[in-house]
């Protein structure tokens, strides 16, 4: 998705806005730019389709005046207008003073732009966000500051953005605004900074503050300040960040996306981490929702996108059966555009890695609205969706930066179920000692993880057998069946083959119709208690000339019968399974993905961070 930076007061403007870029690139974006400004002077360099990498942006930048010390760069990600230069930000005005970098949709842009050009502005693209340069333009020449300006604009625009417009006539300020996507602004002695997260400008900014929902803030090399969109000044949170650069970069892995699946047992350990009293009650902090509350919960709804909503998948099966409750899980974005009932002792949970998908963030509104109670369970600390829920559990599992969500899903697994677990204790479905073995065997899960980690030249070997197959069916039962959801969505977005996630007992009502020669089944075998239903669902598809990749537990022997290449896993209880047993499909995934000379951290049309609908 779009990334946004900005500076303001540093004689290295120029190279902060870049290197920011470079470290905004993983949120996926086909097009970049810079504006550099200072008194009379707006410097605009852009890059598109094709070229467009931050390494071209930087080529294109080498002939910048020098003496800059304010500025404002952009990756886009096309919404609205094709990937090309002229479409790239920033945008300027019709006098050429003002840049807007902006991230999001204007929803009313067309009706608005009628209205600019009727009263003599010239548009140079196709873009939604141009009008926002013409709007401000409006403002300074009825002689508002730059700050107003942008607050006058933003009562006429309608929907989603993070926004920065600096002004050759105003310079050394910039003046950012936010309604859904997220903006950090940092500051450093002598110098401010602003960005979409806190990474871009980590190293250069002491002190990090989060903007909310419509604020405007004005940048000045000595500080900031902000306002609502009544003017009336407000106070930006500063937030606690932990992070150092080395944890934003690879660490000496490939890529992002390798290293982070090898964090994953740092990632369940460190969610664990604190989640139980010396008398055995498992505990929250952060968690603001009264212990009654939770207990006399009749309904569980679960909304979430993509990976998150495999996790919300296995949640619901926990759910059930630790605690009792009944459990729908929805895909976010569809659960507002129902008629979602909510009656009294309905709990929302909304899953979300980043906490800015904007599809998360609406369903939880919705429900919201709705009159539900909505706890959060999100990785990004004071992302949108921990802040407006009324409660949140954070999963701890540390920056992810790959595109592919890998640590962060684990860690949603193990923290939702410790949620089952503490809903299973307060309505007392599960004697105490139950409770109690399964966090010891929860807390297990870290160790099992690393020997599945242990077997990566294994699973490479059968990827490599497989070179050339272009149709995967994922097969499970059970919690076996979100884990086939999520390898099946891990290997598509990665490798950019045909992958099908199905429930195993669901074939035969149509898909094995698919099943040829050529065709690859993986089939998640890990349950004993559905163990021969699914050697059956194998026999099946590999009468049909299919070949059968199969995750099964080092003690299975039966397996081999059925099964052309095995990964074996520790075998564990098998509502745990899921996050050991999607270790050897997230490393099946990665090494076809690297076979096929794939680029594993920003696979193609995809982006990290979801905010538009
Ligand atoms: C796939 C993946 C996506 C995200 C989805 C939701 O690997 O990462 O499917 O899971 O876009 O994102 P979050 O969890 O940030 O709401």
């Amino acid at each position: 998705m779009c990334g946004i930076i900005g500076v303001v007061g540093s004689a290295d403007a120029l190279k902060i806005l870049l290197d920011g870029l470079e470290r905004l690139e993983y949120r996926g974006y086909d097009s970049a730019g810079v504006a550099l400004v200072r008194a009379g002077e707006t410097w605009r360099a852009r890059t598109a389709t094709g070229t467009a990498s931050v390494a071209s942006l930087r080529d294109e930048c080498a002939s910048a005046p020098e003496g800059f010390v304010s500025g404002i760069g952009h990756t886009r990600w096309a919404t609205h207008g094709a990937p090309e230069t002229v479409n790239a930000h920033p945008h300027l005005d019709c006098s050429g003073h003002v840049a807007i970098i902006h991230n999001g949709i204007v929803e009313n842009h067309g009706p608005l732009q009628a209205e600019l050009e009727a009263r003599g502005h010239r548009f140079t693209s196709v873009t939604d966000s141009e009008v926002l340069a013409h709007l401000i333009e409006e403002g300074r020449a009825d002689g508002l500051e730059l700050l107003d300006a942008v607050r006058a604009s933003l009562l006429v625009v309608r929907g989603a953005f993070a926004l920065a417009a600096v002004d050759a006539t105003e310079p050394n300020v910039i003046v950012a605004a936010r309604r859904i996507s997220p903006l950090v602004v940092g500051t450093a002695k002598g110098a401010t900074f602003l960005a979409s997260d806190v990474p871009a400008i980590l190293d250069r900014a002491d002190s990090f503050y989060a903007v909310n929902d419509d604020e405007i803030v004005r940048l000045g090399p000595e500080g900031f300040r902000a306002v609502d969109l009544d003017g009336v000044p407000v106070r930006l949170r500063q937030l606690a960040i932990d992070w150092d650069l080395e944890t934003a970069q690879k660490g000496g892995h490939d890529d992002y996306m390798i290293k982070e699946i090898n964090e994953q047992p740092d990632a369940l350990r460190t969610t664990l981490l604190d989640r139980r009293r010396d008398d055995g009650t498992i505990t929250f902090d952060e968690l603001r929702v009264a212990d009654e509350e939770l207990r006399d919960v009749r309904r569980v709804v679960i909304v979430a996108a993509g990976t998150s909503h495999h996790a919300a998948l296995v949640a619901k099966y926990a759910l059930e059966r630790w605690a009792h409750v009944s459990v729908e899980v929805d895909i976010s974005s569809e659960y507002r555009y129902r008629d979602p009932v909510v009656e009294v002792g309905t709990l929302v949970i909304a899953v979300s890695q980043s906490g800015e998908t904007i599809d998360t963030i609406q369903a939880m509104r919705e429900a919201k609205r709705r009159g539900a109670r909505v706890v959060a369970v999100a990785n990004v600390v004071d992302s949108s969706l921990a802040r407006e829920a009324d409660a949140v559990i954070y999963t701890r599992a540390g920056l992810e930066v790959s595109v592919a969500s890998t640590k962060a899903y684990v860690a949603q697994v193990a923290a939702l179920e410790l949620l089952a677990l503490r809903l299973a204790q307060l309505r007392a479905t599960l004697p105490a000692p139950d409770v109690e073995a399964h966090l010891l065997g929860l807390r297990a899960v870290g160790a099992l993880v690393s020997r599945a980690l242990g077997r990566r030249a294994g699973v490479e070997a059968v990827a490599g057998a497989l070179a050339g197959a272009h149709d995967f069916f994922f097969i499970g039962r059970h919690v076996g069946y979100p884990t086939a959801l999520e390898g099946a969505l891990k290997f598509k977005e990665i490798t950019y083959l045909h992958a099908e996630g199905y429930p195993a007992g669901e074939l035969k009502h149509g898909p094995l119709a698919l099943i040829e020669p050529g065709v690859v089944v993986v089939a998640i075998a890990t349950d004993p208690a559905l163990h021969e239903k699914m050697l059956s669902n194998l026999s099946e598809v590999k009468a049909r000339g299919a070949s059968v990749v199969a995750v099964a537990t080092d003690d299975d022997d039966q397996i081999d019968a059925v099964a052309d290449f095995i990964l074996r896993v520790p075998a564990t209880e098998p509502l745990f399974s899921p996050m050991v047993d999607i270790v050897p499909l997230q490393l099946f995934a990665y090494a076809m993905a690297r076979g096929l000379g794939r680029n594993v951290d920003r696979p193609r049309n995809l982006a990290k961070t979801v905010t538009v609908e």
